[in-house]
Formats: C-alpha cells, sequence, structure tokens
C-alpha cells in the first residue's frame, strides 16, 4: 500500500468564469469542488491507475469532514487526525475562459499542536506490519500554522525505523529540514531544487550537479521534474532523463504529485525505475491535459505512456 501524509490538506473551489471583474458582478459559467492538497492528490493518482492507498493527515470542522467524504466516496481509505478548532481550508482557483488566465487565492489553514502531531505519529506508524503493510509514505505540501519545520524530520525517521520507505515532496525550510531524516526519495521541481541546494539550477549539467549533491544528503533517489521540460531521475549509480511528450497544456497544477503517484504504483507493482519514471512522465502530462485542479484521465494516461521515452544517461 501507497500511503500520504497531508498535514495542510484542502477543498479546491475551481470556477470558470468567462472574464474575471473587478468592483462588478462575474457569473459562475462551471463550478467543481476538488479535494486538495499534495499528499491528496498521490493517493488519488494511485487510486485513479486501480492501486492501494491510505490518505493520512490533519482535517478539521465540516469542511474537513466533507474532504473525508469526498476521499471515501472515491474508495480511498482515509484516517484523519481531526483538528479541535478551526476549518480545513478551501482555496478558490479562478480560470478566465477567454483569456485561461487563472487567480489562485489561497486560505492558510488551521493550527494544529503538538498533541495532534502525536496523535497523528501514533497512526502512522501503527501501520508498520500486517495486512496492511506500507511500502512507501509520501510526506507532501505545506507545514500547517502551529507546527515547525522539523516535523517531516520527525515523522520521516519515525516511519523509516519501521522499514516503510519514505517519499517528500515539499519546499522551502520543510524540504531543508525534511531531507535531515534521509527520506528515500524526493521529488523537487527546478524552484524547490534550486531553493534547497541554495544556487540556480536552470542548465541540465547545473540540475545534474545539484541532484547529486542532494543525493550527498543521504537521500537514495532524486526526481527533478522541469514542467514542459526534460525531467531527471538520479540515483546513486544511475541517471535518467525524459522528455515530456508534447500535449496541449490546460492546466498543470497537481502534475507533480500526478508523476509521484504514478511512480510510486509502479515501483509498488515491481517494474523498474526506468519504467517507473515513464508512468511518472506520462501521469504529470495527462494531468497537465485537465482543467484546474483537476487530476489525470486513465485513459489519457495509457495513450500517453506509449509516447514517453526514457534515455539513460550514466
Ligand atoms: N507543459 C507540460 N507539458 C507536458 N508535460 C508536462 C507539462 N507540465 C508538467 N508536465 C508533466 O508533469 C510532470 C511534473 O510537472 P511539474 O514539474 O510541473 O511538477 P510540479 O511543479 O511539482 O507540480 P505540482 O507541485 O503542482 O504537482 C513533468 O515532468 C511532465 O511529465
Ligand atoms: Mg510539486
Amino acid at each position: 500500500m501507497i500511503a500520504t501524509v497531508t498535514l495542510n490538506p484542502s477543498l479546491d473551489l475551481n470556477l470558470e468564469v468567462d472574464e474575471l471583474k473587478i468592483d462588478d458582478v462575474t457569473r459562475i459559467k462551471h463550478s467543481k469542488l476538488d479535494p486538495g492538497g499534495k499528499g491528496i492528490n498521490v493517493s488519488r493518482v494511485v487510486n485513479i491507475l486501480g492501486g492501494p492507498t491510505v490518505a493520512y493527515g490533519f482535517i478539521a470542522g465540516r469542511e474537513g469532514g466533507q474532504l473525508s467524504l469526498f476521499l471515501a466516496e472515491e474508495g480511498i481509505l482515509n484516517s484523519f487526525v481531526a483538528l479541535k478548532s478551526g476549518n480545513t481550508r478551501v482555496n478558490v482557483i479562478i480560470t478566465e475562459r477567454g483569456t485561461g488566465r487563472q487567480t489562485r487565492i489561497n486560505a492558510v489553514g488551521p493550527r494544529a499542536e503538538v498533541e495532534d502531531l502525536e496523535e497523528l505519529k501514533n497512526r502512522i506508524t501503527r501501520l508498520g506490519g500486517g495486512i496492511c503493510a506500507v511500502s512507501f509514505m509520501v510526506f507532501a505540501g505545506s507545514i500547517p500554522p502551529g507546527l515547525s519545520h522539523t516535523v517531516y524530520r520527525y515523522l520521516i525517521e519515525e516511519v523509516q525505523e519501521l522499514g516503510i520507505r519514505a517519499v517528500l515532496d515539499t519546499d522551502g525550510e520543510a524540504l531543508k529540514y525534511g531531507v535531515k531524516a534521509k527520506p528515500f526519495m524526493v521529488k523537487p521541481n527546478t524552484y524547490e531544487l534550486e531553493r534547497l541546494v541554495g544556487r540556480e539550477a536552470r542548465k541540465e549539467e547545473d540540475v545534474l550537479s545539484a541532484a547529486k549533491e542532494v543525493l550527498d544528503m543521504g537521500v537514495e533517489l532524486v526526481a527533478v521534474t522541469r514542467g514542459g521540460k526534460r525531467a531527471f531521475l538520479v540515483g546513486r549509480d544511475f541517471v535518467y532523463a525524459a522528455d515530456p511528450p508534447k500535449i496541449e497544456v490546460v492546466s498543470a497544477v497537481g502534475s507533480g504529485d500526478s508523476f509521484l503517484g504514478a511512480f510510486l504504483l509502479a515501483l509498488y507493482r515491481g517494474l523498474g525505475y526506468e519504467e517507473a519514471f515513464r508512468w511518472g512522465i506520462a501521469a504529470g502530462a495527462a494531468t497537465a491535459m485537465v482543467p484546474g485542479t483537476g487530476l489525470m484521465k486513465k485513459e489519457d494516461f495509457e495513450k500517453i505512456l506509449d509516447m514517453v521515452q526514457v534515455e539513460e544517461l550514466e
């Protein structure tokens, strides 16, 4: 099973309008409420591809209840710790049909206390063995108010002690500190990688040297995705590269999460790194074809998979 942990999930309200009018009324042409948060996206993609997944994290208030219900309706097991006050955040994404312009209005999210963190730690460490053995546990997204940026380090150390391979996908200080726990894998995009190593990594040679620096921090596998540009999968004794297919991009929000979900499911099913990398690239591209925060369709993924080629560089 592939477990995910989302500390600051959301409900994402996607609104389509012709044109966003300021100081005036704008009519909504289409609206859709999606569960949101990076770990949750990973679980949803695993589920779309027919894999087993469980979503952990924090929820709060009625919005939190709704989030849990959304996942249950999709057939995704979830076990969220309910925070004592506040509400799970609702983000608003407005897409203008005329220009394709996207306006994102993000909420901060409810406050988590140290006791909530302990409860979460107890839940995710209880699943170490038994019928629900967890192969990978993904820690993804931002840290909610109330918790320190060292929280991923703490949780990753706890689960890796049980033999679960931790995967970290976050940014800034959370990533810097989380990496100190030596997770099995990280999946930065260009900007996250640059902030992690503290220098620019736009040219391919700079991306590769930055990725190798991350390996030296004790990580086993670094996947660097760069939107529509060539992505790299770097391990201790290999480097793979793949060009994302040319597709009609509608909204790449959640593409990285889709990459991760498909990549890990492929590994879980016993496929090698090269094939798993193809799955990841295809899943990211398939999600980029869907508007707003929507995730990939399985049919698109299957079609695109044939178009993806992986090259071994080293
Ligand atoms: N414009 C694009 N064209 C084709 N494929 C794309 C495009 N954008 C993203 N993808 C696919 O999705 C993968 C991940 O995308 P990206 O690097 O944008 O992730 P990300 O920044 O982590 O996204 P997020 O955090 O919102 O999920 C890419 O490696 C690629 O396979
Ligand atoms: Mg990402």
